[in-house]
């Protein structure tokens, strides 16, 4: 009988169930014990829904389970770091929805911290696993693309164009005297740990951000409010092999979810990976070449693709079962890690500097971006 691994995940509300869990009631090697929320009726339904054994309230019982081997959490943004320290000392592996932290150095303490307890952490960095771009980051490695002139990232969707769609991605207590960088971390994060993915270190940023929707909603306060939420970013990058890279972020560009573009040109080779659902299908693939630069549709290797998924599913369910997929296997089979809490330290760690080139207009260098 092939190993199962023990998982508990804390925080089951509405990603937990249209992302995580199917992806661990898909897997043949994940025993689901417990699910814990400090809301014991969600627990409950979600625990009956993807059949987990037990439920639980507070974080202290599902992490002294001892049936348990690695924790989900997919709590609100400002738990995760408490958290996900907690499962450590636990001795637990990690999984952990992004952000991790609200500082980059925390970010890293906890990367080194799992490290000293020898344990695996996983961030929520979704579009990772793409079998789009994991098609792309296979064409750099096995050098189909040459060397790598220009990456191109793109998170832009209509989400919060319409002012009176609550922003949820900013506290409705945030100073309103300057601008209040939001698409840059919501989105730009993803966006950042794609490019570094694919290109490597990053030397050195420029940026420019603004706020285009000036009077807008946001979740937790009455009706419509002046506030200076910045909702689409620009980045220009220097990484440290000599490529150029360009990022956009925006809240406000029409097109549907989740509204990723990633184009990469070689030596040798172009791809656009576009993850944007439309007409029923989550994402394409196309390529060219120097001899024959008009780009044509592909279909990945099936081996970037969770078993038993499709380009005609939901795309949050489509990456995440294929994230647990990697992450189950990575630790039953002793493989190595990828999408780490250090990795997404440095995307945060970027994320910073590009704010603070946008505020100091200048440009910002990567501490290590050396190549
Ligand atoms: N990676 C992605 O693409 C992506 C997409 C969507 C959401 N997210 C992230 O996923 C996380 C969860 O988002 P959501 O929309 O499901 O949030 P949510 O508010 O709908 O649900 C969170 C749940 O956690 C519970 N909870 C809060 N504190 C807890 C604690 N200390 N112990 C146990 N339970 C606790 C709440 O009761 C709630 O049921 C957020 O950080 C969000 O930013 C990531």
């Amino acid at each position: 009988m092939k190993r199962k691994l023990g998982v508990g995940l804390i925080g089951a509300h509405t990603w937990a169930q249209k992302a995580h869990l199917p992806g661990y009631a898909a897997h043949d090697q994940v025993d689901l014990v417990a699910i814990c929320d400090i809301d014991r009726s969600r627990a409950e339904a979600l625990a009956a829904k993807f059949g987990a054994r037990r439920v639980y309230t507070s974080h202290e019982e599902i992490l002294a389970d001892p049936d348990i081997e690695m924790i989900d959490v997919c709590t609100p943004t400002h738990t995760h770091l408490e958290l996900s320290l907690a499962a450590i000392a636990a001795g637990k592996h990690v999984l952990s929805e992004k952000p991790l932290a609200t500082q980059a150095e925390q970010a890293f303490e906890a990367a080194r911290a799992a490290d000293a307890r020898q344990v695996r952490t996983k961030l929520g960095f979704t579009f990772r696993y793409s079998p789009a771009i994991r098609q792309v980051r296979d064409w750099i490695a096995d050098g189909t693309l040459g060397e790598i002139f220009h990456i191109h990232g793109f998170e832009q969707n209509s989400q919060f164009l319409n002012p009176d769609f609550p922003l949820r991605q900013v506290s409705p207590f945030a100073p309103t005297d300057k601008l209040i960088p939001s698409s840059i971390i919501g989105y730009g994060s993803h966006l950042v740990d794609l490019m570094r993915w694919l290109g490597g270190e990053f030397k050195s940023v420029a940026s420019t951000m603004r706020n285009f929707v000036p009077v807008r909603q946001v979740r937790g306060a009455e009706g419509r409010r002046a506030i200076p939420v910045e909702d689409g970013a620009v980045a220009i990058v220097e990484f440290a092999s000599g490529a150029h890279g360009l990022l956009q972020s925006s809240y406000i560009a029409v097109g549907n979810y989740p509204g990723v573009e990633l184009r990469v040109y070689g030596s040798k080779g172009a791809a656009v990976a576009r993850l944007v659902t439309e007409h029923g299908v989550a994402e394409t693939l196309h390529f060219a070449t120097p001899a024959e630069v008009e780009f044509r549709k592909v279909e990945p290797d099936a081996s970037s693709y969770a078993p038993g998924t499709s380009v005609h599913m939901l795309w949050a369910e489509l990456y995440y079962r294929n994230l647990v997929r990697h992450y189950v296997e990575e630790i039953l089979e002793g493989r190595p890690q990828e999408c780490t809490f250090y990795d997404g330290a440095k995307s945060q760690e970027i994320v910073d500097a590009i704010i603070t080139a946008h505020f100091e207009r200048r440009w910002v260098d990567i501490p290590g971006g050396r190549a």
